[in-house]
């Protein structure tokens, strides 16, 4: 692959140039470019990728200056640098530099595939794409310029190369342990099962269910579990994260580049005075309808989405702070409410919902600390699993949470946070999935996570810790759901059939309805 940068910007000055500064000009042309333009340019760089100042064309008050480059002194950082460069020199003869406006900015990329689907964005004008090479027309400003707009543009393209080079691979996927079999006691779909013993009905919106006593017992007794094996043992302490996750958070978590089409998303009223919505309950009353359209036009946003992650919206509580070496590793967990995914098509059971609930556990520190933490859920999740749940289930390293969340297809390498970690702890960065067989599909359920996001967060939200060492975090998310259908597909409702200990915890199923 290679990029070429061409830029026409005109440079509006106080007065006119005359000859005189004319000569000026130029010689601050050559200086630019034998000089100014390869400064923090390694030697061994070829001369035709940096930036030269090739143009320049007089008339009146304003002068237009054409710039070229490669990879190397981009176009647009040329043409700062000269600017710089050059007021001075203008400034000896009374003359100062009002603006600039960029005429034309073109970016040549070859070596691009022909399936790669170009963005629109409001600053791509135009663009062609023949022969493997794509040529950008992008109507920019200056003030686009100074943003690196034309730099982003080409860090998306060179994205989106990578993801139809890749696209077909799939995601990673790599074992780390597998149980042995465990007896097949159960084979019919759990969902049908709990859905004819009233253990839980569907909601009213898509994707969503009611949970009856009975299967808030078993959720309960999960919990149970999880607080008695794991959160207690390992010293997390309980705190209530937000569950309307506005685009702050999304845009220093990183599901801002590509979450959009899973959220639910959150609209504010336009106002709260009863007179503006008024015909709207009217419109309700005569026709028994919700009038939606007409909401549409009273609203203002979306302000951000429903907890989607669970974990992005902990951290604005340390955004911004540095963290004594005293409270290290930080262990929190978050267990308050629902996170929601609009699934589409893929809704299937309680596993595949739009709707769910997740107990989510949360540590940060060191990298050491943090990958400590890891090995120790591991153990404490192996021992649960093993002993008390008796379930079959297997972990794999999988593609990190947040690249799959992100939209960032896998690319088979390890993940961009790996630096740092005196432990070699950067190859540990990414994301643990624990899967159970279900006999009645012959599938495997991703039923909880474990993951260290290296410095993910903690640059996202600034945070550092005392020692000046990087910060680290990692999270794990215990999907109740899940839980509830791995062990049901496996062990069935009769409770004869399950462990003692789950026995125990849920107690008689509490069936208070009676449906005539
Ligand atoms: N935050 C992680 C996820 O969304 C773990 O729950 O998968
Ligand atoms: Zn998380």
């Amino acid at each position: 692959m290679s990029v070429r940068f061409s830029l026409i910007a005109a440079l509006s000055t106080s007065n006119e140039i005359t000859d005189e500064v004319k000569f000026a000009f130029e010689k601050a042309q050559v200086e630019a470019n034998t000089t100014l333009f390869k400064k923090g340019v390694p030697k061994s760089v070829d001369v035709k990728e940096i930036g030269q100042l090739i143009d320049i064309k007089y008339s009146g008050n304003t002068t237009e200056l054409k710039f070229e480059s490669g990879t190397y002194t981009r176009a647009h950082d040329a043409l700062f640098r000269f600017k710089k460069y050059v007021a001075p020199v203008l400034g000896s003869y009374h003359i100062g530099i009002r603006g600039i406006d960029v005429k034309k900015y073109k970016m040549t990329i070859t070596g691009v595939p022909d399936n790669v689907r170009i963005p629109t964005l409001p600053f791509i004008e135009s663009h062609e794409l023949k022969n493997g090479e794509l040529t950008l027309d992008l109507k920019v400003t200056s003030a686009d310029l100074e943003n690196k707009v034309p730099d982003r543009i080409l860090k998306l393209i060179e994205e989106k190369i990578q993801s139809v080079s890749y696209g077909g691979k799939g995601e990673h996927w790599e074992l780390v342990f597998a149980s042995a079999p465990k007896p097949r006691l159960f084979t019919r779909d759990p969902t049908e099962e709990m859905v004819k013993r009233n253990w839980i009905r569907h909601g009213a919106a898509r994707g969503q269910w009611i949970h009856g006593p009975q299967s808030v017992q078993l959720f309960r007794a999960f919990e149970q579990i999880v607080v008695e094996k794991i959160i207690r043992p390992l010293g997390f302490s309980e705190m209530i994260f937000p569950k309307l996750t506005p685009w702050d958070v999304w845009m220093r978590s990183g599901h801002a580049k590509g979450v959009y089409p899973e959220i639910y998303y959150v609209c504010t009223p336009k106002t709260r005075d009863p007179a503006f919505w008024e015909d709207v309950g009217d419109y309700f009353k005569v026709t028994g309808k919700v009038p939606v359209e007409m909401i549409r036009d009273k609203i203002d946003g979306p302000i951000g989405g429903l907890c989607y992650a669970q974990c992005p919206s902990f951290w604005p509580f340390v955004q911004g702070e540095t963290l004594g070496t005293a409270s290290l590793p930080v262990k929190v967990f978050d267990r308050s409410g629902t996170s929601h995914r609009y699934e589409s098509g893929g809704i299937h059971g309680i596993e595949r919902v739009d709707e769910f609930h997740r107990i989510e556990i949360v540590w940060l520190g060191t990298a050491e600390q943090t990958v400590a933490m890891a090995d120790r859920l591991h153990e404490a999740y192996h021992h649960v699993f093993e002993e008390i749940l008796e379930l079959e289930w297997r972990c794999a390293k999988v593609t990190p949470w947040f690249m799959a969340q992100e939209g960032m297809v896998d690319t088979g390498k390890t993940p961009q946070t790996v630096e740092g970690g005196a432990c070699g702890c950067g190859e540990r960065v990414g994301t643990t999935d624990y899967e159970a067989y279900l006999p009645y599909s012959d599938n495997w359920l991703e039923f909880q996570n474990v993951s260290i996001n290296g410095d993910k967060y903690p640059k996202g939200f600034n945070v550092k810790i005392q020692s000046g060492a990087d910060c680290w975090s990692g999270c794990s998310g215990i999907g109740l759901e899940r839980w509830t259908a791995a062990f049901l597909a496996q062990k069935g409702l009769d409770m004869a059939n399950w462990p003692d200990n789950m026995k125990k915890l849920v107690g008689e199923p509490n069936e208070i309805f009676r449906f005539m």
